[in-house]
């Protein structure tokens, strides 16, 4: 992702000022999007891309001043055109276009072609007031490297990390200070609808397919906005309630045993898992992952050549980043073999030594995804904290989870958040609404980060809403490649049919697996494959594990 460069930033400042009212609600298409800068868009050649006018502050309405959002839309393949979906892939901090260049193609194949699929960058990511903390990644760097990504790396850690958020805070709030509380969840819920005014579907409806922190944007557009729900289906559902007003400790509930299922995919996979071949069981190698983590603490290994040290927080937090995306678990495994084995001629590698600080980085700190990220969580929760006041939530996740992150950086920087930045409109109620329509809500059954017990709270919140529950591993459905589960999902956005509520889906390949999208069909599957649709479905959703995968590594 690139950091928008101070400049860009304060033109589109001045640009807003400048839009007449009657361009508002109208979106002007300029036509095939120029994104041949962007990583692995090789596919994105059909996305058309364009703008949309909307106010910029909602809760001013004397102000006729307005925002350009950047909207793309990758266009049906198959006549006839049936209403449009807008996706949103969360974050907070997610760019939509490279999103949607992405994956375009994949979820036409999955969804049967007939939509228009659309995306609009959220504020603070892209042109759309971009939120970034520093002007420059040498500042960046140099502000992350004053702690541990981790609470727990010593017993000074947390002192440290709330020292280090205080500066960033301040560092967010000196060059956001116009425009941090212009951002926040209810914004782009109305920012969401905005786009459905534009679209001018028949009947007003949204239809909304979204994943992670999306899924709380579609929560409080489904509390707003009730009345004008059409076909809504979340993946990936972190509790609302609690993120919008909560410390919400409890997400990291299921993270450990993710962990298991990396050692038991393992145990059961050992071409694709040298480890596999050092233990007699999938218990022994998870004792022998946290022992290795434990020792790292206190000696973390010295890489002379390229002066460089690889520590606990390092290792834990490539390995908690790891357990979001299944297929990249093959490499995971090798990486833990050579820190187990404190193999420096291979952790030196650039390569693989950029790997294990880049993933603490971005579990920690400051890519200009995560200072976005940061500018839309800390608004929304607008709450100041003392560090003692923290301490119990931090000490319950901590709790929850040997291996996943506490969330001190996190919720530190939250805590001394300035006041300014509060985000002018916040949502506030409950999720006990009834839908126009009955959304959908999925969920794996072991997820990092979005627990399947926060899906089933609001399948119990949403009345008439129904749960479909992935057997599988990792954040979201899509991270593992289901059949059953791409159906459903085809199935609703087509004509609204629901899975029976309780629905549990298998996934199609094993955890560790060499199965590509261009192996032969379908023989190589677990299920049989049905229609041509179904094949390319199958294929589409290998394609997303192939190119997550390769984003990630
Ligand atoms: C915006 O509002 C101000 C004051 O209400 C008015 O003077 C100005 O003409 C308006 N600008 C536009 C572009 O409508
Ligand atoms: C894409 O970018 C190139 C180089 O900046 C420019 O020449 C071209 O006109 C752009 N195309 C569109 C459709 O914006
Ligand atoms: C795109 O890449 C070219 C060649 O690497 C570079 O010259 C150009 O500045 C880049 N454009 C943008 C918008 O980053
Ligand atoms: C507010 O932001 C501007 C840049 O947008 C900056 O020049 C100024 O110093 C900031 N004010 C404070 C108090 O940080
Ligand atoms: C490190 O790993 C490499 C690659 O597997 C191997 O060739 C080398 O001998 C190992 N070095 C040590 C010191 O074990
Ligand atoms: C759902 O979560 C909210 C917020 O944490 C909580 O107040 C509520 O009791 C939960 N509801 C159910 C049915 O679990
Ligand atoms: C689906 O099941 C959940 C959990 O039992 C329940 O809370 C929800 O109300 C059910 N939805 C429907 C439509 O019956
Ligand atoms: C809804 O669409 C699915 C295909 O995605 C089809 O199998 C099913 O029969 C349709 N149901 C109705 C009621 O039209």
């Amino acid at each position: 992702m690139r950091q928008p460069t101070l400049a860009t930033k304060l033109l589109s400042l001045a640009s807003l000022a400048a839009v007449t009212q009657a361009e508002l609600g109208k979106i002007h298409w300029r036509g095939l999007c120029n994104l041949t800068n962007a990583t692995d868009m090789s596919a994105s050649g059909s996305m058309i891309c364009g703008t949309l006018d909307v106010p910029l502050d909602y809760t001013d309405s004397s102000s006729n001043k307005t925002l350009t959002l950047d909207i793309a839309k990758w266009p049906a393949t198959k006549q006839p055109v049936a209403e449009p979906i807008i996706f949103n892939f969360g974050g907070p901090g997610e760019n939509s276009f490279e999103g949607l260049g992405l994956y375009g193609e994949e979820f036409q194949a999955i969804l049967g072609g007939h939509n228009d699929l659309i995306a609009f960058n959220p504020r603070g990511v892209g042109n759309t007031l971009p939120f970034s903390c520093y002007s420059d990644s040498v500042s960046r760097e140099l502000a992350s490297l004053q702690a541990p990504s981790d609470g727990r790396a010593s017993d000074t850690a947390l002192g440290e990390i709330w020292a280090q958020s205080a500066n960033i805070a301040q560092a967010c709030y000196a060059l956001n200070n116009q425009t941090g509380s212009l951002m926040g969840t209810s914004f782009a819920a109305r920012d969401t609808m905005q786009v459905v005014d534009a679209l001018q579907g028949k009947d007003g409806l949204l239809n909304f397919w979204a994943i992670s922190y999306g899924t709380t944007v579609g929560a409080v557009i489904a509390a707003m906005f009730p009345e004008r729900m059409g076909f809504v289906a979340l993946d990936g559902i972190d509790n609302p309630a609690e993120v919008l007003h909560g410390y919400n400790p409890q997400k990291v509930v299921d993270v450990d045993k993710v962990l298991e299922g990396f050692c038991t995919g393992c145990m059961a996979a050992p071409d694709l898992c040298p480890l596999a071949n050092y233990y007699n069981n999938a218990a022994e190698l998870e004792a022998a992952i946290y022992i290795m983590l434990d020792t790292l603490k206190f000696n973390p290994i010295a890489i002379p050549e390229i002066g460089g040290v690889v520590t606990y927080s390092d290792v834990k937090s490539t390995i908690y980043e790891a357990l979001y995306l299944p297929s990249s678990w093959p490499l995971t495994s090798e990486l833990i073999l050579y820190v187990q084995a404190r193999n420096t001629t291979v952790l030196g590698i650039s390569s693989v030594y950029e790997q294990l600080k880049s993933y603490g980085e971005s579990a920690s700190l400051t890519s200009s995804a995560k200072e976005a990220g940061t500018g839309v969580t800390c608004s929304d929760k607008a709450r100041t904290a003392t560090m003692e006041e923290l301490l119990p939530y931090i000490r319950i996740s901590e709790a929850l989870s040997k291996i996943a992150s506490d969330n001190a950086n996190g919720d530190m920087t939250c805590a001394q958040w300035n006041k300014k930045m509060y985000a002018k409109e916040r949502y506030t109620g409950d999720f006990n609404v009834k839908t126009a329509n009955p959304v959908l809500i999925l969920s794996n059954t072991f997820d990092p980060i979005t627990p399947l017990a926060a899906a089933k709270n609001l399948t119990a919140t949403f009345e008439g809403s129904v749960l479909l529950e992935q057997n599988g591993y990792g954040h979201t459905t899509l991270s593992m490649p289901s059949l059953c589960t791409a159906k459903a999902i085809r199935a609703y956005f087509n004509n609204g049919t629901l899975p029976a509520n309780g629905t549990i889906c298998q996934t199609d390949v094993p955890l560790f697996t060499t199965l590509t999208y261009e192996d032969v069909w379908p023989k190589n599957f677990q299920r049989s494959v049905g229609s041509v649709d179904d094949t390319n479905a199958l294929k589409a959703l290998m394609s997303i594990r192939e190119k997550m995968s390769r984003r990630r590594n």
